[in-house]
């Protein structure tokens, strides 16, 4: 068997003169050495550790689709992450995952979220209604707020409060925070471990797991259907007829949480900026609302064609899940590189959707693009992965994006306070400083 040399290398020594950069944003580093090495390249970062980096989309479909029995996650999502939120749909692996997928996948179609758009819709308004006008608003932490509610309220609808929906965002994001800190200060393993700092946000998690076991009992006691995605998960049947046990359960919503509020957040931070900056796509969306006002609100959802085409094109630019990676279980080879064994593949999602030979003028904030099919650009088009661990709730969050867009338009004007759009690449890629001015729409319709 060939050895990887087919694959530039970035030198350890390279990688160490600028670490003090890469430290806060790893993402130029990245793109120098793709446009001087090429789409793959393999960078040492010392000892043995070495990482394969690509903006190869061809690749990308290879390992997540095409040959995706040979590879798995790596720790950070099956240990790390996993750690805090126990074993569900993102971090799970193996026959787990697969029965888990199978089990929940049904409840994430879209004619059953059809029965959650009343509820968004009223979270929703609820809090678009809250935003001050004529104000500075850092916009992320409202759509943090907003989107952790709508995932609160798809699961549980009136049956959690507002006092408890506080509590498990602050939980779930403490633990989030944590694992940051873990991974960025490893060296510090020691005292978290043994400053009992990672016992108190284990304690917290147990807490938050209490709150979700207590709805979970008070639901099976009563004999109502409310229809939210809990009814959907404690009637779903595995092919044996057995239903998801309670722990496991639990398991799925701390990921579905967990999952489902941050990226929606960035994506809607990001849109958001970029429509501000871009004030003539704000009219362009008040017109569409308007044509649509008097349909089904399931028809204006499938209709709103330059909104979708907004939130893709944001998502091309600011993609929340900014990279992909994946451990191959046995070596394997694609284009003439090798990857031995227990190989990390990293693939940028952002280099890829800014790529030259895919996009035109790939900087520029162009909704155009995505008018036409569907799928017309999705050989190099990942904002929800790829293949079958693709993200589950995309339709969800398109749903939910296109509304709070909607809702937000049809009542107000964005105003941008900041003049550049910019990025805090953590575990998604967030916005840094986004911040906006909103005014009434008056004097309209
Ligand atoms: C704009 C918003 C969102 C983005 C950009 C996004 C992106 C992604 C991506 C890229 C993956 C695949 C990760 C990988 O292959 O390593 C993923 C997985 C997942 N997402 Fe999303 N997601 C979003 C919203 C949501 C929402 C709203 C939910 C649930 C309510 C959700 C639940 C999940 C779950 C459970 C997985 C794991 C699926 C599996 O492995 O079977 N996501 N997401």
């Amino acid at each position: 068997m060939n050895t990887t040399t087919s694959i530039p290398e970035v030198s350890f020594f390279d990688f160490l003169i600028r670490a003090p950069e890469i430290v806060k944003n790893p993402l130029p580093f990245h793109h120098d050495n793709f446009e001087k090495k090429g789409d793959t390249f393999r960078l040492h970062l010392g000892l043995k550790k070495r990482v394969i980096f690509s903006r190869n989309p061809q690749l990308l479909q290879y390992v997540l689709q095409k040959n995706q029995k040979n590879y798995t996650k790596t720790d950070i999502q099956t240990k790390e992450v996993a750690k805090y939120l126990g074993k569900g749909l993102l971090t799970a692996e193996g026959s787990l995952w697969k029965t888990q997928r199978k089990l929940i996948q049904p409840s994430f179609h879209k004619k059953h979220l059809a029965q959650l758009l009343g509820t968004m819709q009223r979270t929703i308004r609820k809090e678009i209604a809250k935003l001050p006008v004529g104000e500075k608003v850092a916009i992320t932490p409202r759509f943090g707020k907003l989107a952790f509610e709508v995932v609160a309220k798809a699961l549980f609808s009136g049956a959690v409060r507002e006092k408890e929906i506080q509590r498990l965002q602050e939980i779930v994001e403490a633990s989030q925070k944590m694992l940051v800190r873990e991974l960025r200060q490893p060296y510090l393993g020691w005292w978290f471990k043994h400053g009992g700092i990672l016992e108190k946000h284990f304690k917290m998690v147990r807490e938050a797991r209490q709150l979700i076991r207590g709805l979970i009992a008070e639901r099976k006691k009563t004999s109502q259907q409310k229809g939210d995605l809990l009814d959907m998960l404690l009637a779903a049947q595995y092919e044996d007829g057995t239903a998801m046990d309670e722990e496991q359960m639990i398991d799925e919503i701390m990921i579905l949480f967990t999952a489902g509020h941050e990226t929606t957040a960035n994506a809607l931070s990001f849109t958001c900026q970029l429509l501000a900056k871009h004030p003539e796509y704000q009219e362009k969306i008040y017109k569409e609302i308007r044509t649509l006002e008097n349909r089904e609100l399931m028809e204006q959802l499938m209709q709103q064609q330059l909104i979708k085409n907004v939130l893709e094109e944001s998502m091309r630019l600011y993609p929340p899940a900014y990279f992909i990676d994946r451990l191959n279980l046995e070596e394997d080879e694609f284009a003439g590189m090798h990857f031995e064994r227990g190989t990390s593949l990293l693939f940028s999602v952002m280099e890829i959707h800014r790529h030259k030979e895919y996009w035109e003028a790939p900087g520029d904030f162009r909704p155009e693009r995505f008018k036409g099919p569907p799928n017309q650009h999705s050989g190099y088009y990942y904002p929800f992965g790829a293949g079958p661990r693709m993200c589950i709730g995309n339709n969800f969050a398109m749903f939910e994006m296109q509304m709070v867009i909607a809702e937000l338009i049809r009542n107000l004007k964005m105003v941008p306070v900041t003049k550049d759009i910019e990025i805090l690449p953590l575990i998604t890629l967030k916005p840094k400083n986004a911040i906006l001015q909103f005014e009434k729409r008056d004097g309209e319709g």
